[in-house]
């Protein structure tokens, strides 16, 4: 309908001398404003040598003209100019109705179609990379994060056509191998060897204390009077250059299976994680998880030096190999250089990069949109990589994207303690989980992971997010409980109806409720809702919408009496519209839950 409209409000604006394209439509904040608006007056009146209202005013005569030759005649109510020179329109009730039952058929499609929202991306390939944690250590609150919202962007392009891949980018590589390899070596007898340590209750927990007393033992040593012991520290940090290098040539087959080892433990634990988050990597879906150590054969690294020297972009710096943004001249930089290669001739974390997207260019093609979602801690970096891409000639612009996500700050202080520094997932996700089941014991799981994962999305990824349990699990505000419950609820009025006979059906009259017009209109808005947050990459817009709808629900479920017995013997006084009402009820609870899948959440049978 909201595409209906913009081809005629396009028809009528041309003759004006107004481009088409310059034509869009929103959706008012304010409900009684009407379904749509637009600022197409105001944004070309001045041009035109017309005041705002003047021309808005000349639009409505003309659109209303051609409406009624359209297929929309008679849906439409109103054009209306407001305020400034805003464009509103409403639509009847008779349009209304006819286009949340459309919504009703397409959330319920036939098997195949279904899930599919809209097709704006068809066509188009995308490949997110999200999650990407580290081997033999924690998986973070920043890779929850990611993970979370790369997750939900990825659900949010495939319901909107796009071709997506999900890539967990492990992080398996880099000189931590090499300290970890001497940790294990110096201290991993204490328990029980590599064999000890795989056979223990949590293994990743052993070798991050490893790799800590790793760094805590060389700065006690650095840091004491002894020259004996000064020059000890120094050659634990020289076998851990040596070792990791060793591991980067592959030549020692015990190294090597060493780190296999880490990686196996790392990846069971990461497992284990992404099944109570309810995320997966599906290499039948086209999923992949391939780690950074894939990238570091000559293979792959050389097709990249290469393709820096031929555009002159490899610069020697100190022994080092680097990519300059502007200048070499440090007054002049856009940005800082970034190193490409190190002067002992191994990889980096770049040349990893550079490769891992060499390799996804010619695996899905030169027109792949590629996404890092990565914490804004990597901000300068992801700068640096894309400007080099960029230069590179491998993308073109708004095909090369980094989503950053802001910290978790903990408002309560136990959390970070309890364990010393590190902030073990599990133990947040078993804390939310007992939190959870006081809410509801049989779905503990389902609705800890809402709340956590709600509580993420509702805001730009960008911001900061203070952890408080209260907020995450609370029932009557915006939190992904009160989401679930009220999904539930809403099924649950549907089934007590369909008890007393009622079932949905919308060919009755449509009853005059004002809350029930309300909901129904903002019904509507889902579809755009979703391309939109598809579109610029944010869940956190149909997050946002969910919370209103529910509100909107929620009102119209506290003040109108949707179903009851006196429905049936026709003695109530809102016997006439019940079937009507259930029918939208209904639709609602289709569209909660499939936005809240969009968000990665379940909804529990029962709350
Ligand atoms: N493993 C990295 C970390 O934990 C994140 C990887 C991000 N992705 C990338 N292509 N650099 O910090």
């Amino acid at each position: 309908m909201k595409d209906e409209i913009i081809k005629i409000l396009q028809k009528t604006v041309e003759p004006l001398g107004i481009a088409a394209i310059s034509v869009a439509l929103d959706f008012p904040e304010n409900a009684e404003h009407g379904d749509y608006t637009s600022n197409v007056a105001m944004t070309n009146a001045k041009r035109l040598g017309l005041k705002p209202v003047e021309l808005a005013t000349k639009i409505v005569a003309d659109f209303d003209k051609l409406v009624n030759k359209s297929s929309l005649k008679g849906l439409i109510k109103s054009v209306a100019v407001a305020g400034p020179g805003f464009i509103n329109f409403t639509l009847t009730a008779e349009a209304v109705s006819k286009n949340v039952q459309e919504i009703s058929k397409e959330l319920n499609g036939s098997e195949g179609s279904k899930g599919q929202i809209s097709n704006i991306g068809a066509g188009k390939k995308v490949l997110i990379e999200y999650s990407s944690p580290n081997i033999a250590k924690p998986f973070t609150v920043g890779h929850l994060r990611s993970t979370i919202i790369g997750d939900s962007i990825a659900r949010i392009l495939s319901a909107t056509g796009y071709s997506v891949i999900r890539d967990n980018h492990l992080g398996d590589w880099g000189t931590q191998f090499g300290k970890l390899l001497v940790a294990i070596e110096k201290w991993g007898d204490e328990f029980g060897g590599l064999d000890g340590i795989k056979k223990s209750e949590n293994p990743i927990k052993i070798l991050v204390d490893l790799y800590v007393k790793f760094h805590d033992e060389v700065a006690i040593m650095e840091d004491s009077e002894d020259e004996k012991l000064k020059t000890e520290a120094e050659e634990l940090v020289t076998l851990a250059r040596v070792k990791s290098k060793i591991l980067e040539s592959g030549k020692d087959p015990i190294i090597s299976e060493i780190w296999k080892v880490c990686v196996d433990l790392s990846m069971h634990e990461f497992a284990l994680i992404y099944k109570r988050l309810g995320v997966s990597f599906d290499p039948k879906r086209g999923d992949t998880q391939i780690g950074e150590s894939f990238f570091v054969t000559p293979y792959k690294i050389n097709p990249v030096r290469d393709a820096l020297n031929a555009k002159n972009l490899l610069k020697d710096s100190e022994g080092a190999k680097v990519v300059f943004f502007g200048s070499e001249d440090p007054k002049l930089w856009k940005l800082p250089p970034l190193i490409v290669e190190k002067s002992d001739g191994t990889s980096i974390y770049a040349t990893r990069d550079l490769a891992a997207d060499l390799y996804r260019i010619n695996t899905y093609g030169k027109g792949l949109i590629l996404i890092n979602e990565v914490g804004a801690e990597q901000n300068l970096y992801f700068k640096q990589l894309i400007e080099t891409e960029t230069m590179l000639g491998w993308f073109t612009k708004g095909q090369r994207l980094h989503i950053a996500h802001g910290l978790y700050r903990f408002k309560d202080g136990k959390m970070s303690t309890r364990k010393g520094k590190v902030i073990w997932l599990g133990d947040i996700l078993d804390e939310a989980v007992t939190r959870a089941s006081k809410i509801n014991a049989d779905s503990a799981n389902d609705v800890a992971v809402a709340a956590i994962k709600f509580n993420d999305l509702k805001r730009d990824s960008i911001q900061d997010i203070v952890f408080d349990w209260d907020e995450m699990m609370n029932m009557t505000g915006d939190s992904g409980p009160y989401l679930q419950y009220s999904c539930v609820r809403a099924r649950a009025v549907v089934e007590k109806a369909k008890g007393l006979g009622i079932s949905a059906d919308t060919s009755g009259a449509r009853p005059n409720i004002p809350q029930l017009d309300l909901l129904e209109r903002y019904l509507l808005r889902f579809t755009h809702t979703v391309e939109f947050a598809g579109a610029s990459y944010k869940p956190n817009v149909i997050a946002n919408y969910l919370i209103n709808l529910a509100s909107l629900f929620n009102s119209f479920y506290a003040q109108v009496t949707i179903a009851d017995k006196d429905s049936v013997t026709g003695a109530g006084s809102q016997d006439s519209g019940a079937a009507y009402k259930v029918a939208v009820t209904q639709v609602f609870a289709d569209v909660l839950e499939r936005g809240l899948d969009l968000l990665g959440i379940k909804v529990p049978e029962k709350m």
